[in-house]
């Protein structure tokens, strides 16, 4: 069985739609979820699936061991960032090679970087009147948004659209494609 982490620091939708997409896979697990917030509602969907979970504590993640030792001590073999804010140290990196992706809610390389998250993005796309949007799962490397492309889906922008209704066009195609980009790429691994 691959386990898989699952990093988020807010609401957790997506979180949510890795963990029932695979409840009952043969091979893949979602064993364990972890946050920078001890409020975070994505620890409440992990209650409610009965998944462990972690809350980091900032001292440790950036300049102790990164959560390594407990992370493999679960078996963690994958790392998914789903609307996690925290940069992820490179001890962290290099501790699960090519094992750690992220979801962005724009077409990379245009729109990440630091700062770059939630409505930041979605306003700035509007602004610059753009017709088209979309996501981005891709590797995590020691740059925010950064690492190599894995997949991209896109949607049009239409003339009354706002960065409120692009938010929610953008997180319905995170929910159709991230649990099974995610699947695709620990079946290869
Ligand atoms: C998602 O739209 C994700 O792409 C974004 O945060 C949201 C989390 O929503 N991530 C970033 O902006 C990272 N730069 P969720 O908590 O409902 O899954």
């Amino acid at each position: 069985m691959k386990k898989i982490a699952i990093f988020a620091s807010g609401t957790g939708s997506n979180a949510a739609k890795n963990i029932d997409f695979f409840k009952n896979h043969k091979s893949i697990s979602v064993s364990l979820i972890v946050s920078n917030k001890s409020d975070a509602g994505v620890l409440k969907v992990a209650e409610q699936s009965s998944i462990q979970t972690l809350v980091l504590e900032k001292e440790i993640f950036f300049r102790g061991n990164a959560f390594t030792d407990e992370l493999k001590e679960a078996g963690i073999n994958f790392i998914i960032l789903a609307g996690f804010l925290w940069k992820i140290p490179t001890a962290l990196i290099k501790a699960f090679p090519n094992s750690i992706i992220n979801i962005h809610p724009a077409l990379l390389p245009k729109y990440g970087g630091k700062g770059m998250y939630g409505q930041y993005v979605h306003q700035a796309v509007i602004d610059n009147k753009e017709t088209e949007t979309g996501i981005t799962i891709h590797f995590v490397d020691e740059h925010y948004d950064h690492g190599d492309i894995i997949f991209q889906a896109k949607c049009s922008i239409e003339e009354n659209d706002t960065a409120y209704s692009l938010a929610a066009k953008v997180l319905q195609l995170e929910h159709e494609h991230y649990p099974k980009v995610v699947e695709q790429v620990l079946l290869q691994a």
